[in-house]
């Protein structure tokens, strides 16, 4: 049986990729689900064909006012904030020295303070009911460097960072936090890029060991976990779910030997 059902769960970035997929399988667990975006989205209907008494909030993350609002809204109409889920991001980047200043604010603003601010405004009601799981959408290039990466790898790194002292200062109010850092995901996010560098996705799929992309219901299938009770002594963790592309480098001696 579903863990999530008369569960109340605010879902950030909802109206594409990672965070959609998330609010869909909340959805389908038995969820309603409070969708947060700065845009619009028609696949947000698939939402609430699964779970109809689910919201959607026309937001953008940055504004902290805003998500107080949300998270206000949502208390009164259904008396608890069980789970928070942030995956509003975007991504940008490049070398140090031709980065332009207001491109490092944006990503920041948005991908860490973004994060900041969507935990800051369920915090209270969580503390008041001494129970919530939050669960961050960082990336496996907030654990390791990658090349250009720059701000958007310091964003993320931000990100894991965060979750683990939330889950610190938080975990004796019944309050878990954990963050999941996803590898190459199939979402618009990542094929803007592969679309302008289709050498990058080849070296990509290349080092991420299963061979292939991910899709975005293989990290819901984390935020369900991380949602629900049966992770109810997981708290201040970092759950890659990456395919094995940061397990280490392959050198081609699997394919040499004829293994694959
Ligand atoms: N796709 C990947 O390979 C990958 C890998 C690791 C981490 N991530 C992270 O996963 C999260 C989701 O990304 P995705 O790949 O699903 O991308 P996506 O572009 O499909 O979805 C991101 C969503 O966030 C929303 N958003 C962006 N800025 C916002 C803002 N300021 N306020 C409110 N909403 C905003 C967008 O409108 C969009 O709906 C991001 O934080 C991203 O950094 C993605």
């Amino acid at each position: 049986m579903s863990q999530l059902k008369n569960k109340v769960a605010i879902v950030t970035g909802a109206a594409s990729g990672i965070g959609l997929a998330c609010a869909r399988r909340y959805a389908t667990e038995g969820a309603t689900v409070i969708g947060v975006d700065r845009n619009m989205s028609s696949a947000w209907a698939s939402v609430e064909v699964l779970a109809p008494a689910s919201r959607f909030h026309q937001v953008d993350v940055t504004d902290g006012a805003a998500q107080k609002v949300v998270a206000a809204d949502t208390l009164n109409e259904f008396g608890a904030i069980d789970i928070l889920l942030t995956a509003a991001g975007l991504g940008d980047g490049g070398p140090v020295g031709m980065l332009d200043e207001d491109v490092w604010d944006r990503v920041i603003d948005v991908n860490l303070k973004g994060t900041f601010l969507s935990i800051k405004a369920v915090l209270d009601v969580m503390t008041a009911q001494r129970s919530g799981s939050i669960i961050t959408i960082a990336s496996v290039e907030g654990l390791n460097g990658t090349e250009g990466g720059s701000v958007y790898n310091a964003s993320k790194g931000g990100v894991v960072m965060l979750s683990k002292n939330v889950a610190i200062d938080y975990g004796r109010m019944g309050i878990r936090c954990n963050a999941i850092c996803p590898g190459f995901i199939d979402t618009p996010l990542l094929n803007d890029v592969m679309d302008l560098m289709p050498e990058l996705k080849a070296d990509v799929i290349r080092e991420t060991k299963v061979g292939r992309l991910g899709q975005p219901e293989e990290i819901a299938g984390a935020a369900y976990f991380l949602a629900s009770d049966d992770s109810s002594y997981v708290t201040g963790h970092t759950l890659v779910v990456d395919g094995g592309y940061t397990a280490g480098h392959s050198h081609g001696i699997v394919q040499m030997l004829g293994l694959v």
